[in-house]
């Protein structure tokens, strides 16, 4: 089934239940200045939760296009896009889980509809917390659905209960608020427990990854397709949760996701509509775009990961800058974001030996593909083309002299703050793209530092450096540094806990997550995931105190400290100690900054560990 059709089916099913069709909204969302992009396609409808009455009635259906960046460096695995569309349907106090539920698993496996098979369909539900009770209304409703097929509905424990794709076995599992509960955009608003429906692909997991599989596995198994969420909650200013006068429903399913399930392929990439982009790079750069297997060759993963990047981010800008309030490359909000698309684009065709100007051409494939459906991009074609041949050829003069500059500075040492601006002021390196590159050189960038530089350089105006930490991945400077004391503290546990051979080879972090890279050659176990963390939290909860000292390379190893001992012999390096002196817990080479006490941190949690490359895991972890 194309993606133009399963479009249309949406829209038509809903219709046949009542519902009205609305528009998409923008992508960028003029009426509130808070957001920077349309991430949902309720976002345009939270009025409406709340007691507005919507004109189309009060139940609505749509395609809404979409830009998410949280998961910008994700892109490239088999799942996450910049830009896609989301299919969704509302319920503005009408209709409740009941009908939410039937009518997704209709659409879903009737022969009229989707004609999916119920058995490779798995099911969540929340579990319950202080603010709201279990989902045991929606259980109810799945088991009843899947009895009518024969299929049992079997209660699974995540990590305990295997899914099977026969008629028993486990099918719904119940997961906390990180899984199972949805909202609300921004601070507060409406919001409440969801119901998510996976595909089994029925591809073998990832036997490195743990014994038992689950819907909400990250080995890749299950893909999250649709989302029931039942919003009825508002979180408040102070971090509690009430009531909503009317209870309502906000749907939303994965387009490029539900046609590569549909098409019967493993990722998103695979589906019809990026075709045409992957000819078009492959006449520019010479490489095809290979099918996934899970044994291919180091080569052909690492071309297929750019050509994925670049696709996905032209994509994206091309929809951007052809938006109906679109945003062109700046220094500036969403102008930012567009520029580092396109610049991270850029660097990626340079690595597949595409040394002319490309980005023009990728965007006409991409309006000739969606123009029909989006017309708004056919109207501001020229836009989109001008726009992007203007940043190319900025950009493009700049990029090969800044990555020689790049390398010289890396030679001898991690590069810093006021480096990563020069590359920034000088050769246009979007901040985001230097700490990409820094982190694949194995180090970590201080971006409290650069931050101060670009203050003090004062090149932009107050409210462009306001616009650029807010929608770029340096915002909150508080966040970053929470979670940089949290990696050294992550660093040292899992030295006590792996052992001494532990040892540092990347680091990433954004307001979201700090992400770590280290030699292990094994999958870590629970226990000892546990273990880390533990760890972690107790050295956390002694509130102990983090500071500096300046020191030779020579004395800096005399005290233990791990890091990268790259300086140059005589160079000063500086040397940050969490705890008092003699028994330390963590002594570490880096430039900061860090927060002045452990107790700042709150609380320490692993969210995946995994596999990064050979002989290297990678663990992402958050604080809250
Ligand atoms: N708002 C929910 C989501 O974005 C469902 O539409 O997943």
């Amino acid at each position: 089934m194309l993606t133009s059709e399963l479009r249309q089916k949406y829209l038509d099913f809903f219709k046949e239940k009542g519902h009205s069709i609305i528009p998409s909204a923008s992508l960028i969302p003029k009426e509130d200045p808070t957001v920077l992009f349309t991430t949902a396609g309720m976002q345009q409808l939270v009025p409406y939760f709340i007691g507005k009455s919507h004109p189309m009635g009060n139940r609505l259906t749509d395609v809404q296009k979409c830009i998410r960046t949280v998961d910008i460096d994700e892109v490239g695995d088999n799942r996450h896009l910049t830009f896609f569309e989301m299919l969704g349907n509302w319920s503005l106090g009408d209709y409740f889980k009941q009908e939410a539920i039937t009518w997704s698993f209709e659409f879903l496996t009737d022969e009229k509809w989707l004609a999916l098979d119920p058995k490779k369909l798995f099911v969540t539900v929340f579990a319950g917390d202080k603010d709201a009770p279990k989902d045991e209304e929606s259980i109810g409703i799945w088991q009843a659905q899947f009895q009518m097929q024969g299929i049992s509905a079997e209660i699974g424990k995540p990590g305990k209960d295997e899914p099977t794709d026969g008629k028993e076995g486990a099918r719904i599992y119940s997961y906390g608020k990180k899984e199972n509960w949805w909202g609300p955009i921004g601070e507060t608003g409406p919001c409440g427990p969801n119901s998510e429906m996976f595909y089994d692909t029925g591809r073998k997991h990832d036997p490195d990854f743990g014994k038992v599989c689950h819907p909400n596995c990250d080995c890749g198994r299950f893909v999250e397709i649709w989302n029931d969420v039942f919003l009825v909650h508002e979180k408040k200013a102070d971090g509690s949760f009430g009531p909503l006068k009317q209870k309502n429903v906000d749907t939303g399913m994965g387009l490029e996701r539900t046609a590569a399930m549909l098409q019967g392929k493993d990722t998103v990439f695979e589906i019809e509509t990026f075709a045409g982009i992957f000819d078009a790079l492959a006449t520019l750069s010479g490489i095809k775009y290979e099918p996934e297997t899970p044994n291919a060759k180091s080569e052909v993963q690492k071309a297929n990961k750019s050509l994925r990047i670049i696709a996905d981010h032209l994509r994206a800008a091309t929809f951007i800058i052809g938006d109906e309030n679109g945003a062109v490359p700046s220094n500036v909000g969403q102008g930012y974001i567009v520029r580092r698309l396109v610049r991270r684009a850029i660097r990626e065709g340079r690595r597949l030996g595409i040394d002319k100007a490309f980005t023009d051409k990728v965007a006409l494939v991409v309006i000739g593909e969606f123009g029909y459906h989006y017309k708004e991009l056919e109207t501001n074609k020229d836009r989109v083309i001008s726009e992007l041949k203007k940043e190319e050829e900025k950009f493009g003069t700049t990029l090969e002299k800044g990555l020689k500059e790049f390398e010289k500075m890396m030679k001898d040492h991690v590069i810093d703050g006021k480096e990563a601006f020069i590359l920034f002021s000088t050769y246009g390196f979007p901040l985001e793209l230097t700490q990409e590159l820094v982190g694949e050189n194995g180090g970590n960038l201080d971006i409290a530092e650069f931050k101060k530089e670009f203050e003090k350089h004062q090149e932009l105006s107050r409210t462009a450096s306001a616009g650029m930490f807010k929608g770029g991945l340096a915002d909150h400077s508080e966040e970053t540094t929470r979670l940089h004391t949290a990696t050294h503290l992550l660093h040292k546990a899992l030295r006590q806990v792996l052992g001494d051979d532990v040892a540092q080879k990347g680091s990433n972090i954004t307001a979201e997550r700090l992400r770590f890279d280290f030699t292990y050659g094994e999958k870590m176990t629970p226990e000892q995931i546990k273990e880390v963390e533990n760890l972690v939290n107790e050295a956390i909860k002694k509130d102990l105190p983090v500071r500096f000292e300046e020191m030779s390379v020579e004395q800096a190893k005399g005290v233990g400290a791990v890091g990268l001992f790259e300086s140059k012999y005589g160079d000063k390096v500086k040397v940050y100690f969490v705890g008092e002196d003699k028994d330390a817990f963590s002594v570490e080479i880096c430039g900061g900054p860090h927060v002045a006490r452990t107790s700042e941190l709150g609380s320490f949690k692993i969210l995946k560990e995994e596999s990064a490359s050979a002989g290297i895991r990678r663990i992402k972890a958050t604080l809250s």
